[in-house]
């Protein structure tokens, strides 16, 4: 088993591994949603994206010539954050998942902070919290929005990447020290919609479900999310992940939309990531 760098004749095949060992992780109505054929293309946009931002934070575990695991992870203005870590099932619980995170954790070296979005796997979260990394509680959000508790006042308005990329930098510094810098267009390529609020707060929303959002105080966070919320369609079932203490105001959006709570797997952060609120980052781009 040979862990090397990821390439770009390896973007089909890591998203494969990637996928085989996420998909258990996605709820029934939501992997049905989507269809295998979008779901791959856009994993592979998002490997071959940050195998060009980020060649030094991608590998792979080779095992003569066969994919077995992958681990991406970015590094934005001085933060890492982990993007994509999995083996595939057949290959787990052999200590490849523990070197690949430690190849990509190197690359984390120098950095000021660093964020990860925890599934619920044992295995990942014990060998996140071995490497220094604190532990924050989640709880996620789902079902049908009840468009009655919807607000008429909303102020959000559409965005787009490149017109008000500076706006969505600075909020992003504010929430967790660095921007989101190219990971905007990014995530506007895989379907994401931007929704903007100009007094400093952006979120983005793909298929009904908010992906990511950071605001400079609560009272625009409510308003972004009222809006995201808002965006789905009517029937459509959403999610809202990644909630932790300190965003009661999200918690209490997402029960007046009726959504149900449950449990999620937590985040991790190391160093100084910002005041890290009022933000819901996204598992892809942190
Ligand atoms: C999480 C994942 C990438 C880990 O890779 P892996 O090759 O299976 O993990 P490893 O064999 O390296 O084990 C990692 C640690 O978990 C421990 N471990 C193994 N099996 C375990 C189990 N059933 N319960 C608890 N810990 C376990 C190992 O001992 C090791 O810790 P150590 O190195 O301190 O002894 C892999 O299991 C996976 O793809 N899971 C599904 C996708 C997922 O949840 N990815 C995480 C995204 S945030």
């Amino acid at each position: 088993m040979q862990i090397r760098p990821l390439t770009p004749d390896d973007v089909a095949a890591a998203d494969h591994v990637a996928w085989s060992a996420l998909q258990t992780q996605v709820p029934a109505e939501f992997l049905d949603a989507m269809g295998e054929e979008l779901r791959a293309e856009r994993g592979r946009y998002r490997i071959a994206h940050l195998q060009r931002t980020d060649p030094d934070g991608a590998w792979v575990a080779d095992d003569d010539g066969d994919l077995v695991g992958v681990a991406l992870a970015l590094v934005r203005e001085g933060v890492w954050g982990l993007s994509l870590f999995g083996v595939r099932p057949d290959q787990q619980s052999r200590g490849v998942g523990r070197e690949l995170l430690d190849a990509t954790l190197r690359y984390a070296d120098g950095c000021r902070g660093a964020i990860i979005l925890s599934t619920t796997d044992p295995r990942a979260m014990r060998r996140y919290a071995l490497a220094g990394f604190q532990v924050l509680p989640c709880v996620t959000f789902a079902g049908i929005v009840d468009r009655s508790a919807i607000p008429e006042d909303l102020r959000t308005r559409p965005g787009d990447a490149a017109e008000d990329r500076d706006l969505c930098d600075a909020v992003s510094r504010h929430v967790r020290g660095a921007a989101h810098g190219p990971d905007l267009e990014a995530m506007e390529r895989v379907g994401c919609s931007l929704l903007v609020h100009d007094d400093g707060g952006w979120a983005a929303v793909r298929d009904g479900s908010l992906a990511l959002l950071a605001a400079r105080d609560d009272a625009i966070a409510a308003d972004l999310l009222w809006s995201a919320l808002a965006a789905s369609e009517p029937g459509q079932s959403v999610h809202v992940d990644f909630v932790r203490a300190g965003h009661d105001w999200a918690v209490q959006i997402c029960l007046a939309a009726r959504l149900a709570i449950g449990p999620e797997g937590p985040v991790f952060i190391r160093g100084d990531v910002g005041p890290f609120a009022p933000y819901l980052p996204s598992g892809a781009y942190l």
